[in-house]
């Protein structure tokens, strides 16, 4: 990103892109799809599956287990989809038997899946519902922002007709950039349906022939952040997905095992935390103070809980190029706070008898 500012015409920048876009198929394992990738952020990935794929008085059905999956209820309501959810306690995991019985009594045109809803750490069983939502000839998008990169994913054998990331979490590239993934489907579905999509920028057909010819112009690029994505997912690549996920497994056992002992309750249930972020609860309201005396004193950056969960909620990120030694280090920092601010109890020293 320190380069000369990169024009957005040009033979220059037109490679970029067109290596950035084959980087994001292999990161999202998809050669049978649309790969899009644009200017903006994690909402413009929801608000452009939204608009693309429903039109107005569609049923919709969005699960709703965190503050993202409420996000994309909302953008649902907004753009006048009939939205119906399935809620389930902050943390709790969607469940498939109850989305298989949801769709056999009504019928949906698009359901909405938050994989990782980053509000509270929890992961859904993505695979398992995407397959129902299928079985049910259903349309499904997949919100990805907090999985791709860190969790395994493949959508070509997922069978999602969208799914959708940006370039600030798991990726680790800087914040600006939306990766899109569009089954031939979704996109049969958007060329098809009978009113126009009522958006120029979230169309997802406009984008499309930027892709292949990124030439033609829409609108301007922000062409230093895809300069900086295309290198992190060069790196991607140069770990092997498989391999990333593989460590940030690692590091997910490694926060979970130290939330553990810390004596903390996890906000997510058992089974469904998710290895990319982890938040737990810590007492008497001290989140703030956490976080504030982390920054000053080591240098580490962790999430509060959002809104009512403020106070509450501690959220420790640990996706991206993170190494397993620096999260080692940063957990020490984030105990040795909690200590001093008496969150969890000083560490109780056995003292051996002496020998006589
Ligand atoms: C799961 C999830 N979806 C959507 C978003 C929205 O992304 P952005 O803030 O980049 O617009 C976020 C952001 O944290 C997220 O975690």
């Amino acid at each position: 990103m320190a380069l000369p500012q990169l024009p957005h015409v040009g033979a220059q920048f037109y490679s970029m892109f067109k290596e950035t876009v084959v980087l994001a198929r292999y990161v999202f394992r998809n050669e049978k799809g649309t790969q899009f990738v644009f200017t903006g952020t994690g909402t413009t990935g929801m608000e452009s599956s939204v608009v693309s794929l429903v039109s107005h008085g569609d049923k919709t059905l969005t699960l709703v287990n965190g503050y993202f999956g409420h996000r994309m209820l909302m953008l649902n309501q907004i753009h006048g989809a009939r939205a119906d959810t399935m809620e389930y306690a902050e943390g709790k995991a969607a469940d498939p038997d109850d989305l298989r019985k949801k769709l056999g009594r009504t019928k949906y045109k698009v359901v909405f899946v938050t994989h990782v809803d980053t509000s509270s750490s929890v992961i859904n069983p993505v695979k398992e519902l995407v397959e129902e939502c299928s079985k049910a000839g259903v349309l499904s998008v997949v919100d990805s922002v907090c999985a791709i990169g860190g969790v395994p994913l493949d959508f070509d054998r997922l069978g999602a007709d969208i799914v959708f990331t940006a370039s600030q979490k798991a990726l680790a590239a800087a914040p600006g950039a939306v990766l899109v993934a569009a089954s031939p489907r979704a996109i049969d579905h958007m060329e098809n349906r009978k009113a126009p999509i009522e958006s120029y920028y979230m169309n997802l057909l406009r984008w499309k022939p930027i892709m292949d010819d990124p030439r033609m112009y829409l609108a301007t690029p922000a062409t230093q952040v895809l300069l900086s994505l295309r290198e992190a997912l060069a790196e991607a690549k140069k770990e092997g997905i498989e391999n990333r996920w593989a460590r940030h497994k690692k590091l997910g056992e490694m926060v979970r095992g130290r939330v553990e002992g810390w004596g903390q309750r996890f906000v997510a249930e058992e089974g469904h935390r998710a290895d990319t972020v982890t938040a737990f609860w810590v007492e008497n309201n001290k989140a703030g103070e956490i976080q504030v005396a982390l920054e000053k004193e080591h240098g580490i950056v962790v999430a509060r809980g959002l809104y009512d969960d403020r106070d509450k909620m501690i959220r420790v990120g640990h996706f991206g190029i993170l190494t397993i030694e620096e999260l080692r280090r940063a957990l020490g920092s984030i105990g040795e706070v909690m200590r001093e601010l008496g969150v969890i109890p000083r560490q109780i020293r056995v003292r051996r008898p002496k020998k006589k």
